[in-house]
């Protein structure tokens, strides 16, 4: 088996652990420099666990939060490729996401907005991408809410994505937007993104992807760094 490793991140793409627009990166920002570790080789062969035990009804979230009800909301369908640094489609990565309801509420303790819970809507899934890298979730878009970050501050529209590369060392979490929002201009979370990443960070509307009668279509594609020498083409 041919390990390879993982090229360095371009940090040019990425926000700064510090960006004061968004209050809370303050106190949470490291306060001194990184201290570089050594890549070791379990981190670049060591299998990742999850994968094996999702099923198919997972990726839907309009189905596995039902309590004897339909949640409510604008149904969507949220697909794309998971490739690696080299365009490499990732088969097999664990997709995790997790989103507000319609109303933009999460089910958990601390999230106090006062909008509705949607008693059929869990609001997380996930699924593992296909032979060709492709995953596929069926949801209802999920609304804007308002964060406390400064005065009349709303969160754009977002699902929040976790992946699970080959390695643990390509794990990803990000969120996924919406074409058009209003919202965005105004949000420091995606405007601490470098300018030139940021439109990674939004889907696109397709009408391929739409299905006639029932659900719009976005489309999110996923790079993730990886091993150049990946253990799956060496099998
Ligand atoms: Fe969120």
């Amino acid at each position: 088996m041919n390990a390879g490793k993982t090229s360095g991140r371009d940090w040019s793409s990425h926000p700064p652990f510090l960006y004061p627009d968004y209050k809370s990166t303050i106190l949470r920002a490291p306060k001194k420099p990184l201290v570089p570790l050594k890549q070791n080789l379990n981190e670049l062969i060591a299998p990742v666990y999850g994968h094996e035990n999702t099923k198919e009804s997972d990726s839907d979230l309009t189905q596995n939060g039902r309590r004897g009800g339909e949640p409510l909301g604008e149904r969507i369908v949220v697909t794309g490729n998971v490739t690696d640094e080299a365009g490499r489609p990732l088969r097999n990565t664990l997709i995790e996401i997790w989103q507000a309801n319609a109303a933009g509420r999460y089910i958990h303790k601390v999230d106090q907005h006062a909008a509705p819970i949607d008693p059929n809507f869990f609001g997380g899934g996930r699924c593992v991408t296909d032979g060709e890298g492709r995953y596929r979730f069926l949801t209802v878009k999920p609304g804007a809410y308002p964060w406390g970050n400064h005065s009349n501050a709303w969160r754009p529209n977002h699902i929040h994505f976790s992946l699970i590369g080959p390695t643990i060392a390509s794990r990803l979490v990000t969120q996924m937007y919406f074409p058009g929002d209003p919202l965005l201009a105004l949000d420091p979370i995606f405007q601490g993104t470098p300018e030139k990443a940021r439109q990674r960070l939004v889907s696109n509307f397709s009408l391929d992807v739409t299905e006639e009668g029932f659900a719009l279509g976005y489309v999110f594609n996923i790079v993730l760094r990886g091993p150049l020498e990946t253990t799956f083409e060496t099998h």
